[in-house]
């Protein structure tokens, strides 16, 4: 129970690394803040076993590229679970798969614009109040991709890109803040928004992958518990493939 006594909001929890993550703050002692855009049922089922389990979460609905929508999600949560010591950076728009010279305009500046705003705007509406208190922790869910380019991925690859940029300055700006900021790298890993891939292309990646499988939101979740705990109070400006082996920057 590494982190009893801590709260977190989590952005897109109500299903697959973000709703895995919740559960694994929760299950260290974190208090949680359930953040989805339209599937209520799902993320208030999260808070339901939070909360069944003996733990504290509310769910709370936020359309994270909408700057008004985020400030009251932040402020709901402070209110309902006390001052934010986390931050996981998780809902991202859905991946545009297409090469390079089929992506509209349209296409590549919403995917990009899209996620710009979806991390940008809850990380800045949580920094006042970790400033003030000199303590906190934000941990970005970038992507493999955002280093190792795949066919097709183009606008994918751009946006997780400035994600990490954004995350290093963070760090670099909110260091002297006593506020730690890393990105954690999913490789493939099987959610809603990569079940539509053929199996055949599945197994193709695993056999590829030193560990020989395919990532679940577990695996993401679990780094992200270790890296919210005082035990990792010296790392900051970290990027951490969770891959398998597959990516070794
Ligand atoms: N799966 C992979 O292989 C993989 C690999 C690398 C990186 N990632 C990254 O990991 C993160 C999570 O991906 P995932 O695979 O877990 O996705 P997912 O299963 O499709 O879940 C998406 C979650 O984000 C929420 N969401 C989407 N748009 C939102 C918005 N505008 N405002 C608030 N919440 C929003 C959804 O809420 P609702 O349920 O309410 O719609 C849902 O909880 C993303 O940043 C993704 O790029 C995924």
């Amino acid at each position: 129970m590494h982190l009893e006594g801590k709260t977190a909001l989590v952005t897109g929890a109500s299903r697959g690394i973000g709703a895995a993550c919740a559960r694994a703050l929760a299950a260290h002692g974190a208090a949680v803040a359930v953040n989805y855009v339209s599937s209520r049922e799902a993320a208030e089922k999260i808070a339901g076993e939070i909360a069944t389990a003996g733990g504290k979460a509310v769910a709370l609905q936020a359309d994270v590229r909408d700057a008004g929508q985020v400030r009251r999600m932040v402020e709901g949560a402070a209110r309902a679970l006390g001052p934010l010591d986390i931050l996981v950076l998780n809902a991202g728009p859905s991946v545009p798969w297409k090469p390079v010279h089929e992506l509209s305009q349209e296409e590549f500046e919403t995917k990009v614009l899209d996620e710009m705003r979806s991390f940008f705007l809850p990380a800045q509406s949580v920094m006042p109040a970790m400033i003030a208190r000199r303590t906190g922790c934000i941990i970005g869910i970038s992507s493999g991709l955002s280093r190792y380019p795949a066919f097709g991925f183009s606008a994918h690859t751009t946006s997780k890109s400035a994600v990490d940029g954004l995350m290093k300055s963070l760090a670099f700006e909110l260091g002297p803040h006593g506020i730690r900021v890393n990105t954690v790298a999913p490789g493939l890993t099987r959610t809603d928004a990569t079940a539509h891939m053929p199996e055949d292309q599945v197994r193709a990646i695993a056999g590829m992958t030193p560990m020989r499988r395919v990532g679940e939101a577990e695996d993401v979740a679990g780094l992200v518990a270790a890296l919210a705990g005082d035990e990792c109070g010296f790392v900051s400006g970290a990027y951490i493939p969770v891959s398998g082996g597959i990516q070794m920057p």
